[in-house]
């Protein structure tokens, strides 16, 4: 196991010890228990892969555990360590136990055989140091209310359904609608546990900051269930004017009518005056839907960030956009077996079997290099939704063979931009 800095060792969190870690999360992240939250949220863990440093004493000072997913990349899936529950105590941080942690989270989840990490960030600052890439971003949009959509035949003629979200009565149907609906976009992991289900339906009252409980709408053709959204409003008044708020957690669609029926519904509630989007890819359909494209508060935030721990399975894990032979010089300070030259060499073209895209082969090479790049960098391009030309525009993509740049990001790139739709 990982050596701890003085004066921690590395352990197992074994279930036994759930109170102390949820007493470092909330000292962590600063907030008190509440009976409501406790007896409502499902606790999502595995308890095979939750982690702690414990000091001197054997208190527990820092704790961190992972989610076994499924990530979507362009082309397919790769076996994913999804970090998360990352905290330290306030009295015991910059001694080096993320460090640490960090070094025991690779270590484990490259024995379990997961080539790629990935993660959502509390702070954007912190993670970049440790090798990963921010590989998606997510638009969140205010829109005012009755914005115009361009039409989508066949919107009007589905059904629309209004209920309060249940975890009994609709989680399937969302699993299955989510699911269905991202097909082909990266990133777009599932939620693939009856805990993290449970919890995406999880609705105490201290957090709904005074909004209603949680609702969701769903559009139908006949009995089919089309797309759903999972939304609350909040009541307001301004000088005995209604002046109330829509939010939305997440809309899932299976195709153009649904997404416009949704949209339709959404931005037309009464006694409402703004719409608060969920995080959308930067190329979501609503963005090709506003009639006003000008919106006048839109937000990009960093969605998922992604760390190669297993360079040449992770990278051949996916495919590319286009043909490519490029000769990447690796640089990674935390992963040797990472570092080096590496040849990424598309083959067969996906469409034999009816897919997109090209397979690679990547293999090590002492072939002069192309292009020099750090693996945080090859992190932020591996779902296709960052350039590597742009990384190099930052300097943080150095080109050796005229060409090789533009044809090395025409490959990495995707024509659907990453996107994953709930944070863990
Ligand atoms: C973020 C957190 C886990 C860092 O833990 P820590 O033990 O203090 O981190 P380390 O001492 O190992 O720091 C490693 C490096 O990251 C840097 N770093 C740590 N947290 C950082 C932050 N929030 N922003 C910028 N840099 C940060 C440190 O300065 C240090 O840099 P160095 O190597 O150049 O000296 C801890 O401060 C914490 O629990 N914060 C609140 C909860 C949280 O944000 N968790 C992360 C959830 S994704």
């Amino acid at each position: 196991m990982t050596p701890a800095p003085d004066g921690y060792r590395t352990i197992e969190v074994p279930e036994a010890r759930k109170g102390e870690l949820l007493a470092v999360d909330r000292l962590a992240f600063a907030f008190s228990p509440d009976p409501e939250v406790d007896d409502e949220v499902p606790l999502t863990l595995d308890w095979t892969r939750t982690m702690a440093l414990e000091g001197t004493g054997g208190a527990l000072a820092g704790v961190h555990a992972s989610y076994p997913f499924a990530l979507p990349v362009p082309g397919g899936t790769v076996p994913c360590s999804g970090l998360t529950w990352v905290g330290v105590r306030p009295d015991h941080r910059r001694r080096g136990l993320l460090g640490s942690m960090i070094e025991t989270h690779f270590e484990r989840s490259g024995a379990r055989g997961e080539p790629v990490s990935a993660l959502f960030a509390a702070e954007a600052p912190i993670y970049g140091r440790f090798g990963y890439g921010q590989a998606a971003e997510n638009l969140r949009l205010t829109i005012a209310r009755g914005a115009a959509l361009r039409d989508v035949s066949g919107s009007a003629d589905l059904d629309l359904r209004l209920e309060s979200a249940d975890a009994a009565a609709h989680s399937a149907l969302v699993h299955a609608v989510h699911g269905a609906a991202g097909a082909g976009r990266p990133g777009w992991i599932e939620r693939n546990t009856d805990a993290l289900r449970a919890r995406h339906f999880a609705d105490p009252r201290p957090w709904r900051d005074g909004a209603e409980q949680l609702r969701i709408v769903t559009v139908r053709a006949g009995d089919q269930v089309r797309g759903y959204a999972l939304f609350r409003r909040k009541e307001d008044w301004a000088d005995g004017r209604p002046n109330g708020k829509v939010r939305i957690a997440e809309v899932a669609a299976l195709d153009a009518a649904a997404t416009h029926r949704l949209w339709s519904f959404l931005l037309d509630l009464d006694l409402t005056t703004t719409v608060k989007s969920p995080m959308l890819a930067v190329d979501d359909a609503l963005m090709q839907l506003l009639v006003d494209v000008r919106v006048d508060n839109a937000v990009i935030d960093d969605n998922l960030w992604v760390r190669l721990l297993d360079l040449p399975v992770a990278l051949g894990a996916r495919r590319y956009a286009a043909p490519t032979d490029v000769v990447l010089e690796v640089t990674d300070a935390r992963l040797p077996a990472n570092a080096g030259r590496w040849r990424v060499r598309t083959g067969t073209s996906g469409a034999a079997d009816g897919g997109f895209g090209y397979d690679a082969e990547v293999s090590a090479t002492s072939d002069p290099a192309d292009l020099t790049v750090d693996v945080r960098e090859l992190g932020a391009a591996y779902l296709g939704g960052r350039s590597l030309a742009a990384m190099a525009g930052a300097g943080l993509v150095v080109e050796h063979r005229a060409g090789a740049l533009l044809s090395a990001s025409a490959a990495f790139g995707w024509p659907v931009a990453p996107l994953c739709t709930w944070g863990f």
